[in-house]
């Protein structure tokens, strides 16, 4: 990984899966935690990259992208990826998808609005993959994001959360209490204090 910084941007560069992905952060903006690159982010793409997970041609839909890191990788990977944030986000992801997605790949991807228990009406209920790198922080939105995952998935979708257990909030309650109510979930992979949760619907008896 390098890094460039002038002032209000840094940018760092990410190898994964044979790619170099250029990450713009815009750190003298207002958009706080979004503006970084969070070690969830980066232990989840790796973990694609090492269990070789097969995103070619699946509908894919991120939450809380932050910079746009684990979609625009998933997008490079074949996926159709909606990468999503609250609005203010947005511009910054955009940047990244254009820096790193080619033209010819970019019909791939989408980047769009979906804050947690809110908008997920304007989503279908078809996607392959939702993911969610550091986004369990926040106890007062853990209903929102669980009401979220509901809607956007079915019985086929695989749902990938990467959270930092130890620095975050309510993390172990989310992932041991909260979603264990309405869903299967496995730990799947532990890089420190960072878990990986592959989750699923229960199935209907
Ligand atoms: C800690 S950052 C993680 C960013 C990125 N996923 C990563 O791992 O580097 C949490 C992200 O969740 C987003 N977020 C927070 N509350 C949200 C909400 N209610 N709806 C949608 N996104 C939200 C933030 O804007 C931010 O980008």
């Amino acid at each position: 990984m390098s890094k460039t910084k002038d002032n209000d941007i840094s940018v760092e560069k990410y190898n994964f899966c044979g790619h170099t992905l250029s990450i713009t952060m815009f750190k003298g903006s207002s958009l706080g935690l979004s503006a970084y690159v969070w070690g969830p982010a980066v232990v989840l793409c790796k973990y694609f990259q090492d269990q070789k997970i097969d995103f070619t041609g699946k509908k894919v839909l991120e939450l809380g992208s932050g910079t746009g890191l684990v979609g625009i990788l998933v997008a490079l990977l074949g996926g159709h990826v909606t990468i999503t944030d609250v609005s203010e986000t947005l511009e910054q992801i955009e940047y990244n998808v254009d820096a790193n997605i080619p033209v010819t790949s970019k019909h791939r991807s989408k980047v769009r609005a979906l804050y947690w228990g809110t908008d997920h009406h304007d989503y279908p209920s078809d996607f392959d993959f939702i993911l969610g790198s550091d986004i369990v922080y926040s106890p007062p939105q853990f209903p929102n994001i669980v009401e979220t995952l509901l809607h956007c998935s079915n019985e086929n979708t695989t749902i990938f959360f990467c959270t930092n257990m130890v620095a975050r909030m309510g993390a172990r309650d989310f992932h041991d209490e909260v979603i264990p109510k309405k869903f299967d979930s496995d730990h799947v992979f532990t890089d420190g204090a960072i878990s990986i949760y592959k989750i699923t619907r229960k199935c209907a008896s």
